[in-house]
């Protein structure tokens, strides 16, 4: 099928209730007319994803927020004006007439213009904002490929449109404003420093005290086998007799007696670890191995999001 046929039929699958699965330039997403909520409650039963959590609206137009919201704050206008089409989320006030289960109930929305062709095609076409999470069942690594939504939902979608991979492979920054002051709910393809560089300082919400986005709970995006990050190179010996896995940022430089190693990035570049963060994570998954050891990344950039992302795949938390 043709790309332009696909997203004919996409588009009017959402419209008739139903929901696609789509690219995105971040990963991909299970959306739904975000004004329908009986189709919106079907991405929940199929993700098994808890109604507290809320979803994001994507649009094809930045205009088209001031009808999702109540207000936009200058600095929220400042940054879509800068970053969209892109890995940014504002979260706002929302308008009355956005449907509860979007939100989970919360008086604001999250809303973004996503920077891919398919996506916005499938929107525009659409005519409808679409309500999108990731396309992965509940609490497991977000899909960056067609195959990875095939093959854990691939029969209870109605349709995936297939972009190829995701360039930027990590989630949105998700920045609020629905406080007097902007702060990151969680960091994303964009970085913070961009972020602060164009609005100024941005308040940081701790991995375990994000009142205000429920989604964020400490174990997410987490493989099935037990990622360890805090590991010291002396205590390697006490997992001799185990399968082991090393998620490498870097080519390493010995390599003991791994079962399986991937490298993110050989020369170390943060925009090419992201991209490749999440289908690497899958591959070691799919080894049936003991144990998956991740080298921690430097915190700055897009490197914030990668160690966010690997924090909450290590943490034993529920
Ligand atoms: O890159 C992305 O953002 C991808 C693509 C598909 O656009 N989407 C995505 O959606 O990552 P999801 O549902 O996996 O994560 C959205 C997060 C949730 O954890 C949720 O808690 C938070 O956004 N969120 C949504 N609405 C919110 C709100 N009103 N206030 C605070 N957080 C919100
Ligand atoms: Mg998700």
């Amino acid at each position: 099928m043709k790309d332009a046929e696909a997203i004919r039929q996409g588009a009017e699958i959402i419209r008739g209730g139903g929901i696609v699965a789509f690219p995105t330039e971040t990963v991909y997403g299970l959306g739904a007319d975000a004004y329908n909520p009986l189709a919106v409650a079907r991405i929940f039963e199929v993700k098994r994803r808890p109604y507290f959590d809320p979803l994001i609206v994507h649009i094809a137009y930045p205009a088209h927020l001031k009808k999702l919201v109540k207000k936009i704050p200058s600095s929220a206008k400042k940054l879509t004006e800068k970053l969209w089409p892109g890995p940014l989320t504002v979260v706002l006030l929302k308008e009355e007439n956005i449907p509860d289960i979007v939100t989970a109930g919360l008086p604001s929305i999250a809303v973004r213009m996503p920077d891919h062709p398919m996506a916005l095609s499938l929107i525009k076409e659409s005519k409808c904002p679409i309500a999108a999470p990731s396309a992965n069942p509940f609490g497991y690594l977000s899909p960056t490929t067609a195959e990875h939504v095939q093959d854990q939902l691939g029969d209870q979608v109605d349709l995936i449109l297939d972009g190829g991979p995701c360039p930027v492979g990590v989630e949105s920054t998700i920045v609020s404003f629905s406080e007097n002051k902007p702060r990151l709910l969680r960091p994303g393809g964009v970085s913070l420093e961009e972020i602060e560089a164009m609005i100024g300082k941005v308040e940081i919400s701790p991995i375990k005290d994000r009142p205000s986005a429920p989604g964020m709970l400490p174990r997410h995006y987490a493989p099935r086998t037990p990622i360890v990050l805090d590991w010291d190179e002396k205590h390697l010996d006490s997992y001799k007799d185990k399968k082991i896995g090393f998620l490498a940022f870097q080519e390493p430089e010995n390599f003991l007696k791994f079962e399986h190693i991937e490298v993110l990035s050989k020369k170390g570049d943060f925009r090419e670890a992201a991209a490749n963060l999440f289908s690497a994570i899958r591959r070691l998954d799919a080894l049936h191995l003991d144990l998956i050891l991740a080298e921690a990344v430097p915190e700055a950039g897009l490197g914030r999001a990668i160690m966010d992302r690997l924090r909450r795949a290590t943490s034993k938390e529920e």
